[in-house]
């Protein structure tokens, strides 16, 4: 089982896009798990559209301020979604409540490892846990570097995501003393076709060398509107025979994890 995060220190770079996404390509190959661990939910507000079966009240079912604190186990957590092969579980906007709930306990959520005592449990049912994550470092997210063998960093092409993605190197960096095994891969994001952004893709490519991701996200926002929309993954989303023809941003996403299948991933 692997344990893939997708974290940057910047807002608005493509976490949650590329959560889904992944998520979505993985579950074709194995069991997955999506954790959402931003307060903002946005994933889990994606996936709760999906869920196989409907639950009464948003946040009926378990979150995962519940599971992290031992207030419920994985089961009552996990939620199914209607893509095979594909569970998630949610966050809730009151997280944070949580958090200060485990930092009381000071010695294992210290060390950071709340997240991963609970993915331990359940390491033998999933083949990859894909975490999307804020674009803060608190508690939780130490939690999830720990709990990480890998952490995608989408960076858009533009300079405050390149500042955002130093930011990102330096926590990993801090964490490795905690979680020596944590590697990572930066993506390039968001990429238009112009001077500007060329110029940051080089730019990135120049600074991180090997570390930056061969396959690049183009921008394209019609189908990640859509996306939204419909609430499936554009990954999933159903094309015509002229449109398999022409490439889209689906195929960046089937092309970047068969590049990270090659570091291991
Ligand atoms: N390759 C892309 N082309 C066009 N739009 C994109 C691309 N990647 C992301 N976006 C758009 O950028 C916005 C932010 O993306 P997303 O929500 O995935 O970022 P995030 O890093 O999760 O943000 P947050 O920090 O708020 O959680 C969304 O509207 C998304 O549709
Ligand atoms: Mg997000």
């Amino acid at each position: 089982m692997k344990v893939i995060c997708v974290k940057n220190g910047k807002g608005g770079d493509g976490k949650t896009v590329f959560s889904l996404n992944l998520a979505a390509l993985l579950a074709k190959e194995g069991k997955v798990l999506l954790i959402d661990t931003d307060p903002r939910c946005h994933s889990s507000n994606f996936m709760i559209k999906n869920e196989s079966v409907p639950v009464t009240g948003t946040f009926e079912k378990g979150n995962l301020g519940e599971w992290i604190t031992g207030k419920k186990t994985a089961d009552q957590v996990i939620r199914h979604s209607m893509f095979e092969n594909l569970d998630f579980v949610a966050c809730s906007d009151d997280l944070d409540d949580y958090v200060k709930e485990l930092e009381k306990k000071r010695i294992i959520s210290m060390a950071g490892r709340n997240l991963k005592e609970c993915i331990d449990k359940i390491a033998d049912r999933y083949d990859y846990i894909v975490i999307d994550c804020s674009q803060n470092v608190t508690t939780i997210d130490v939690n999830v570097l720990v709990a990480s063998d890998f952490a995608l960093i989408p960076v858009k092409c533009g300079l405050s995501s390149m500042d955002g993605c130093f930011e990102m190197l330096d926590w990993i960096e801090q964490v490795q003393t905690l979680n020596p095994g944590l590697d990572y891969k930066i993506v390039m994001n968001d990429r238009e076709k112009n001077k500007e952004a060329e110029e940051i893709e080089s730019k990135a490519r120049e600074l991180w060398d090997e570390k930056v991701c061969k396959t690049t996200i183009r921008h394209q926002s019609k189908p990640l509107t859509k996306s939204l929309r419909t609430g499936i993954p554009v990954v999933y989303e159903h094309r015509t025979p002229s449109e398999i023809k022409r490439t889209t941003i689906a195929d960046d996403f089937i092309n970047l994890v068969k590049e990270l299948k090659q570091y291991g991933c």
